[in-house]
């Protein structure tokens, strides 16, 4: 792994004692102090609460420019890769560093379509699941559940276990994701075919009935590899750093990335695309005028948020924002699918555009705002668009856990606190407390 070069010194005037730290610099410029020795030099730690001003680690495998709403997989343009290429020709990026070759493509979908079955003993897990458990949940389950019948990587694996290994997280996990579906809708699960590709299997299994026909079309495929490309990876994000914090310790690929899709579940990161749907359905039916939410928004008393709105990172228009909104009217007018909830999504986005709360925050529609309708066009229920963003997000996992088995830095995740509790008290018998 390449490590950032240090470009000079800052000083911290501490306690009437000047302390050196290093200033290090990173390939596209990005510059941290080095605060590895601050408390062993000065008794006293950083407090930075929610990270935004820490970086935890180096990595080579996403870069973001949230200033310039730049994001590079690998040093490659979202725009050019959403536009170029399938997921698992960026999913073999984001693992291997490098592009597929066509051979080497050839090689990795034949590997895919081999480890798509799941054991049929793990089948059985999903009957015991209640009817409208969310999909959320029981995928998390089963994802951990894999460490129980499939071999681990450890240090000693080859190349080629990688690889299995991979291929089988990340062909398992669509046939996971599309089964508990299936279950939650009370309907037979559909087997991979090795005759089609990773995402006309997904849409196959999710869409398939016995009892009627569901054909694959083109225009569906291509916005399906474009939604899961634009969710691949998104650096130190939230269900990241979970999957990197849960490796720390020692944890199985499986049960790490098993905790991130806990993490991506959560309102303010992943599960955002469901609850925006939610607030534009509300929108809809309520009746109330878009002036409302946005006043709502920025009531200091409400807890309300504009959901697909700001970003931690991106205070530009998140650049796989606007690829989304494109692919929602293509995916749209293709379909020949009017829905008014893109009509209330834009009405929202302008007047928030325009808004000096929203303009002086720097906040702008981020990934979730439009990837819902186009869902909903596609035929996903609303409780399975979390469950598409975490299978886009796998290969991102992945790779994050990967570099940090390698890293040379490489240390157990492990913040500290500032303690505001009480002091030591006197212990009190239990017969004379009161
Ligand atoms: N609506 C209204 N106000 C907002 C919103 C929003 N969606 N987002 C941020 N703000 C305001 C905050 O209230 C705060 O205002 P203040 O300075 O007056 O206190 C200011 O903007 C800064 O917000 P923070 O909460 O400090 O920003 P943070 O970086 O911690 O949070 C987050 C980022 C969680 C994404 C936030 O913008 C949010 O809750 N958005 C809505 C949920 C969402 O869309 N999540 C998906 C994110 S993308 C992803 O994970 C794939």
């Amino acid at each position: 792994m390449e490590l950032s070069k240090k470009v000079g010194k800052a000083e911290l005037n501490y306690d009437g004692k000047v302390y050196p730290f290093d200033v290090m610099e990173g390939t596209e410029k990005e510059r941290a102090i080095d605060m590895r020795a601050l408390r062993k030099e000065t008794g006293a730690i950083s407090f930075d609460p929610g990270y935004a001003n820490t970086g935890s680690c180096h990595s080579e495998v996403t870069f973001i420019d949230g200033e310039k709403g730049i994001l590079r997989y690998r040093g490659y343009a979202i725009e050019d890769l959403a536009v170029n290429c399938t997921f698992i020709e960026v999913a073999y990026l984001l693992v291997h560093g490098t592009l597929p070759t066509q051979s080497q493509l050839s090689k990795y979908s034949r590997l895919l379509n081999r480890h798509s079955l799941i054991h049929e003993d793990m089948r059985n897990f999903f009957e015991n699941y209640p009817e409208h458990a969310h999909p959320m949940a029981i995928l998390s389950a089963m994802v951990v559940s894999l460490s129980s019948f499939y071999p681990e990587l450890d240090s000693s694996s080859s190349e080629e276990e990688l690889d299995l290994t991979v291929a089988r997280l990340l062909s398992k996990m669509r046939t996971l994701a599309a089964f508990s579906y299936k279950q939650s809708v009370g309907e037979p699960h559909v087997y991979p075919s090795s005759k089609l590709t990773y995402v006309e299997n997904f849409l196959n299994m999710m869409f398939y009935t016995p009892v009627a026909n569901y054909e694959i079309t083109p225009v569906l495929v291509r916005a399906m590899n474009k939604l899961l490309i634009l969710h691949a990876d998104h650096e130190q994000n939230c269900s990241t750093s979970t999957v990197r914090m849960v490796g720390s310790a020692g944890a199985n690929l499986y049960a790490s990335i098993a905790a991130g899709i806990c993490a991506l579940w959560g309102p303010l990161h992943g599960g955002a695309n469901q609850a925006v749907i939610e607030m534009l359905e509300y929108i809809h039916k309520e009746g109330s005028g878009v002036e409302e939410m946005v006043k709502r928004a920025k009531d200091p008393d409400d807890s309300f948020r504009l959901m697909g709105f700001g970003h931690r990172v991106y205070k530009a228009y998140d650049p796989r924002a606007r690829i989304a909104k494109t692919s929602c009217e293509e995916v749209l007018n293709q379909l020949g699918i009017e829905d008014p909830l893109l009509g209330i999504a834009m009405e929202l986005e302008e007047k928030a555009l325009n808004d000096p709360y929203f303009k002086e925050r720097n906040l702008y529609p981020n990934v979730d705002f439009y990837t819902g309708i186009t869902l909903r066009a596609m035929g996903f229920p609303m409780n399975m668009f979390t469950v598409i963003f975490a299978l886009g997000r796998l290969p991102g996992w992945v790779a994050h856990w990967l570099e940090l088995k390698n890293d040379p830095d490489k240390r157990i995740g492990r913040p500290r606190q500032v303690y505001t509790g009480p002091v030591h008290r006197e212990f009190v018998p239990i017969e004379k407390r009161g």
